[in-house]
Parts: C-alpha cells; sequence; structure tokens
C-alpha cells in the first residue's frame, strides 16, 4: 500500500498550500479568522455539545475543523498523515490563538499516535475514500475510544461515489466495493478547491466501501450503532450540475433526488459483533 499511500500524501501535500488560497467556499478561511465557524449545517447539528470533552480529529487537513470542534470548548486532536497539512494547521491554530495538537501519521496508527481514552472520534467529509481497509480504520477508531466514547462520521454516500454525471445523465463508473490492492486511480489536475491552479500531482489512489464494511467494521470493533442518517446535500459540488445551498451543494431542480451524503454516530462498549454471524 506504501506505494498509493505516498502518491496521495504527496497530492495532498501539495492541496494544502491551494487549498489556503480556496476561492470556491469550501475553505473560507477569511471566516474562520475572523471567529466564524466552518461546520457545515450537518456535522453542527448532530454532534451535540462537546465542550470539555477530549477529542481526535482524523485526518484533519489543515486543521479548519480541529480549530472549529476546539472553539466548541473541546481539547482537541488532529491527526494528517500530510506533513505540510500538520505544519499548517499547527501554524494556523498559533496565529488564531487556539489550543489544538497536531500529529502527524497514518490514520491505521492513530492509536499509538495520539492514544486512547478519547470521548470522541470526529471524521467527516472526504475521509473513508482514501483509505484501503475501512475494517481495519474501524478498529483504529474503537481502540482511540473510551468505553462509552462516540464515533461522529459524516461522508459522501457509498451509492454517489459509484456515479458520474454527463450532459445530465448518471452513469455508475465505479464499482460499489473496491479492492485494497486494486485502488481506482484518480487523475485529477486541479484540485475540488483552491484557485485552479494546476497541481504537479496529479495522481490519486482511492477506494469505495459499501455500507455493510463500514457498518459491519464498527460493529465488528465492538461499537453500537446508534443512528445513521442519509441527506440530500454534501459540502462540495459532487457533479457537475449541482447548485450551491449556503454552505452545500443539492441536486439541480427537476432531477430525481439521490442520497448525496450520510452521517453516523456509534458508541463503544458491549461486545464486538462476531464477523463470521
Ligand atoms: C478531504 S481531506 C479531509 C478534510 C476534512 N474534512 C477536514 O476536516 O478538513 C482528506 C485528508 O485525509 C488525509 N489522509 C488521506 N489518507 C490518509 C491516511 N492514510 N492517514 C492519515 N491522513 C490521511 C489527507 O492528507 C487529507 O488532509
Amino acid at each position: 500500500m506504501e506505494e498509493f499511500f505516498a502518491a496521495n500524501r504527496a497530492r495532498w501535500d501539495e492541496l494544502v498550500g491551494l487549498h489556503l488560497r480556496d476561492t470556491t467556499g469550501v475553505y473560507p478561511l477569511d471566516e474562520l479568522r475572523a471567529g466564524g465557524d466552518l461546520l457545515c449545517p450537518i456535522e453542527a447539528s448532530e454532534i451535540g455539545d462537546i465542550a470539555g470533552k477530549k477529542v481526535v480529529h482524523l485526518q484533519c487537513h489543515f486543521g479548519a475543523d480541529t480549530i472549529c470542534l476546539a472553539r466548541r470548548g473541546a481539547t482537541v486532536t488532529g491527526l494528517d498523515f500530510s506533513p505540510r497539512a500538520v505544519a499548517t494547521a499547527r501554524a494556523l491554530a498559533a496565529e488564531l490563538g487556539v489550543d489544538a495538537t497536531f500529529v502527524e501519521g497514518n490514520v491505521f496508527d492513530a492509536p499509538a499516535l495520539v492514544g486512547t481514552g478519547f470521548d470522541m472520534v470526529y471524521v467527516t467529509w472526504g475521509a473513508l475514500g482514501w483509505l484501503p481497509y475501512v475494517r481495519r480504520w474501524a478498529k483504529a477508531v474503537a481502540d482511540c475510544l473510551r468505553p462509552g466514547g462516540v464515533l461522529y462520521l459524516a461522508e459522501g454516500h457509498p451509492f454517489m461515489f459509484m456515479l458520474e454525471e454527463r450532459e445530465g445523465r448518471f452513469e455508475i463508473d465505479y464499482e460499489w466495493r473496491t479492492p485494497p490492492e486494486r485502488p481506482i486511480l484518480e487523475i485529477a489536475p486541479v484540485s475540488y478547491a483552491g484557485d485552479g491552479t494546476p497541481v504537479a500531482n496529479e495522481r490519486a489512489f482511492g477506494w469505495n466501501h459499501p455500507f455493510s464494511e463500514i457498518i459491519g467494521g464498527l460493529l465488528e470493533a465492538g461499537m453500537a450503532l446508534q443512528y445513521l442518517h442519509e441527506h440530500e446535500m454534501i459540502p462540495w459540488r459532487a457533479f457537475p450540475s449541482m447548485v450551491p445551498q449556503g454552505r452545500m451543494y443539492v441536486q439541480a431542480e427537476g432531477q430525481k433526488k439521490m442520497p448525496l451524503a450520510f452521517s453516523l454516530k456509534a458508541v463503544k462498549g458491549g461486545p464486538a459483533a462476531d464477523p463470521r454471524a
């Protein structure tokens, strides 16, 4: 996997610089600098009161959301495998006078890197698709938590990730599950955010994960599902015809609606599910 991780890390390192100059509204840094909150309405309404909680934000990118979690009163650690993302997150938190810790490393090593006993693991938007092993991810999440601690996850919907839109028509371009050793190779000359500057690291390797793997992995890791919500909005323009609605994007008028995103909360506790049952 190291070859895939290395290519993705190089791309994410490069994207950090572009995203600091974002003009798309995905990373409104002026708002963050003015004390604004960048969490999307979905997670903002679902995470609950995290004041005084010990939270780890996995795949935190350059820490914008980590800073927002800290401003809600949580003691937050962000983890990302991009050295540039972590260095930028540290600088941004220092500039804004926000107390947050940032750690560099692979999410699969999270418990060893950030420690255990967290009240919440927080994972949102564009995280799972970079991971070849979702069951191993679920185990790492559970190992970071104290008994009774929760995972909050908000992500693109597995159905949405199978599709591409061409001239207003949706086509199934990607399989619903991606074998770890055969990732989807994306050649992306620009980023989903930033200022349109072409990137040198065009290649990215990704994986689609079905609900049965995501939720099955969490159950197997000893987590109990509290809820699973599906949403008709997502924080990036997933398809060309989508239209902005506040911080989010929705399908254009007249299109048949599909699930674009999901969110779930799962609590650590109880016996781990038998994977063979
Ligand atoms: C789309 S960004 C996540 C943005 C996030 N929603 C936020 O809070 O800003 C994806 C992040 O995942 C990180 N990443 C990808 N694969 C990783 C891995 N195996 N371990 C740790 N971080 C990883 C990338 O460096 C990137 O910063």
